[in-house]
């Protein structure tokens, strides 16, 4: 995974690289680092490990730089530990400076080969074998371009490349293939990056490149190619993303700013698409309508916390009768799908790069699945362009590594698309305007929820010393209380397991006792007397409980159960309100322990690699 950016400019691109790096930082922070070329032949290369912060230091540390030309990375190891040496831009014969978001899967056999000709590796990445290569070729006589396009015929894996050289200044060549990569168009300037959101303070005007395209950026011309050497014309677009939507404001971390952000979140995904009475088919497309009424069967296929909104849509899509399946996207290709008629494949991604999820995706379109339809959050993603319907949520970026309004939000998704199904099927009497009063209400008890921060703040201290935490839920809410564990886990980095609280009996209730608090998620749903049975099998054996509940669960705290009631909300909608507390609890422990919580270690937020 891993983030680009390169800049070309009459003025120092210095501060460009480094704004655009703190973009970018989401993608990876095990270290960074830039080239910039400060005369022909001159590069100034600096690296750090760790997070930018070292590279800024190590920047003053180092005086004035300035210079027309240059790229910088954001690195998320996969081959090599982050250190300075396995830091990007990698160099090769002192002129040519490469930086790569992606895999390169045979650099084993490259780099033997490489060795052979006599070239000495400075790192243990697999980048490096390609910086080499195109040294190699422009020693063997090709020019740059040519060297380039000569060197990725040769790689397999998927990668997205910016590189320098420093005979050439004012010259950037960027590859597309599998990671992403835009350009920015500026007024005397020009721009490579993994996303928009890292060029958004210098331009509002892009190019997506598509994979297999490599693109010639100078200041004044733009041109992008085929391996082949065709010249190949992309739209130019504008992105109307508010800077500010990626600015901190007055809150601690973006993880703050966005659970906080939900109830506005819900509101902008809904706005256009609903009437009083009527969800607005269009809203997945031109083509929608036609394709759901051929829709007999719907697989769902995602990663992590989407994959959690995937759970929790099964319930709601089975109960309007529409038969469906979930699985997680890196075990989804691993299966045959003998019977793929018919079946809308539903994939779920804030990023819509997911590597897991877009091979995934491939796969299905390869096993012969009908057809796709993508929820998504990010605008001209490659999960966004490969589907044949899209729905866009309406999130605003998401910057913490934890995801929090993009789930809400594709639950709000999943829900338009469960109202939509319904109508396939009169004998599911779904009432769709009463469904839509109640996504109308979400944002309002999305903020009800909210006003419970205090009480959760105080129940995050006992936390601060454990080292587990149990999760039990019941039906719908069991996708919930997966998704509360992942949040602890993640960014508290406190062992939490999540159960189905039926299973309870069946080998978790042996690690009860004092020392591990169970979190219950417990809505008065159906399901709620057979999980009071389980809180009472818990509170039976020493075990503290801490419950979320709505006020007509009728629970109230006593000895060793602690109750926080919930606003009471219809059943349809309660995963979602339910989600608000646990994301808190889980963000308020990781502030009594002091983690670093919008970036966790050994995590990042978009993840391009398999
Ligand atoms: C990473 C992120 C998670 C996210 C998952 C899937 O693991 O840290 O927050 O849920 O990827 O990402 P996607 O962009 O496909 O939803």
């Amino acid at each position: 995974m891993c983030g680009i950016i390169g800049a070309v400019s009459d003025s120092n691109v210095l501060p460009i690289l480094l704004d655009g790096l703190k973009r970018l930082e989401y993608r990876g922070y095990d270290s960074s680092g830039f080239a910039i070329i400060v005369e022909p032949g001159k590069f100034i290369r600096l690296r750090a490990p760790g997070k930018l912060i070292e590279l800024e230091r190590t920047v003053n540390a180092n005086g004035n730089i300035d210079g027309f030309t240059g790229i910088a990375h954001t690195r998320w190891a996969t081959h090599g530990p982050p250190t300075e040496q396995n830091a990007h831009p990698h160099i090769s014969g002192g002129r040519i400076a490469l930086v790569c978001n992606g895999i390169v899967e045979n650099h084993e056999e490259l780099r033997s080969w490489l060795i052979d000709q006599g070239i000495q590796f400075q790192s243990e990445t697999d980048t490096e074998v390609i910086v080499n290569l195109i040294q190699l070729h422009m020693e063997r006589g090709l020019d740059f371009l040519s060297a380039i396009r000569t060197s990725i015929q040769t790689l397999k894996g998927a990668f997205a490349l910016g590189i320098v050289n420093a005979d050439e200044p004012g010259r950037i060549i960027g590859a597309r293939r599998g990671s992403p990569l835009i350009v920015g168009i500026g007024e005397n300037s020009a721009y490579l990056a993994s996303d928009i959101a890292a060029l958004i303070a210098q331009t509002r005007k892009f190019i997506v490149l598509e994979n297999g395209d490599i693109v010639d950026i100078k200041q004044e011309e733009i041109q992008i190619t085929n391996l082949d050497g065709h010249v190949l014309n992309r739209d130019m677009q504008f992105s109307d993303m508010n800077p500010q939507s990626v600015e901190l404001g007055n809150r601690r971390h973006y993880m703050e700013k966005e659970i906080f952000e939900q109830g506005q979140a819900v509101s902008d995904t809904l706005e256009g698409r609903i009437t009083t009475s009527r969800v607005l088919d269009e809203c997945f497309g031109i083509e929608a309508r036609q394709i759901f009424d051929k829709t007999e069967r719907i697989q769902i296929i995602a990663c992590g916390t989407s994959y959690h909104a995937g759970l929790v849509a099964r319930y709601w899509l089975e109960d309007v009768g529409m038969p469906c399946q979930v699985e997680i996207a890196s075990e989804f290709i691993y299966r045959n799908h003998p019977t793929p008629k018919n079946c809308l494949v539903v994939t779920l991604s804030q990023s819509g790069e997911t590597i897991d999820t877009l091979t995934a995706l491939d796969y299905a379109k390869q096993c012969g699945y009908s057809h796709s339809l993508a929820i998504c959050n990010v605008p001209d993603s490659s999960l966004v362009r490969n589907s044949e319907l899209v729905f866009m949520t309406h999130a605003g970026p998401e910057i913490g590594v934890a995801s929090t309004k993009a789930f809400v939000t594709q639950l709000v998704a999943l829900r338009l698309l469960t109202i939509v199904m319904a109508r396939k099927n009169s004998l599911h009497n779904l009432n769709e305007t009463e469904s839509i009063r109640e996504l109308r209400e979400l944002p309002a008890s999305i903020e009800a929820t909210l006003n419970l921060e205090p009480a959760i703040q105080k129940i995050a201290q006992q936390f601060a010393d454990k080292q587990h935490a149990l999760f039990l839920a019941r039906g719908i809410h069991f996708p919930i209380a997966l998704e509360g564990a992942l949040k602890l886990k993640e960014i508290s980095y406190v062992h939490a397991e999540a159960y189905a609280a039926g299973e309870l009996k069946h080998g978790p209730l042996a690690l009860v006792d004092r020392n591990m608090p169970v979190v219950s998620v417990a809505p008065n749903d159906a399901q709620i007397d057979k999980l009071k049975s389980n809180i009472e099998e818990v509170r039976a054996r020493g075990g503290k409980l801490i419950v979320f509940a709505d006020s007509e669960t009728r629970l109230s705290s006593r000895e060793n159960l602690q109750v926080i009631h919930v606003a009471s909300v219809e059943s349809t909608i309660s995963p979602i309100v339910f989600t608000i507390p646990l994301q808190l609890l889980a963000y308020h422990v990781a502030l009594i322990k002091g983690t670093d919580i919008d970036k966790p270690r050994n995590l990042a937020k978009s993840v391009t690699v398999e």
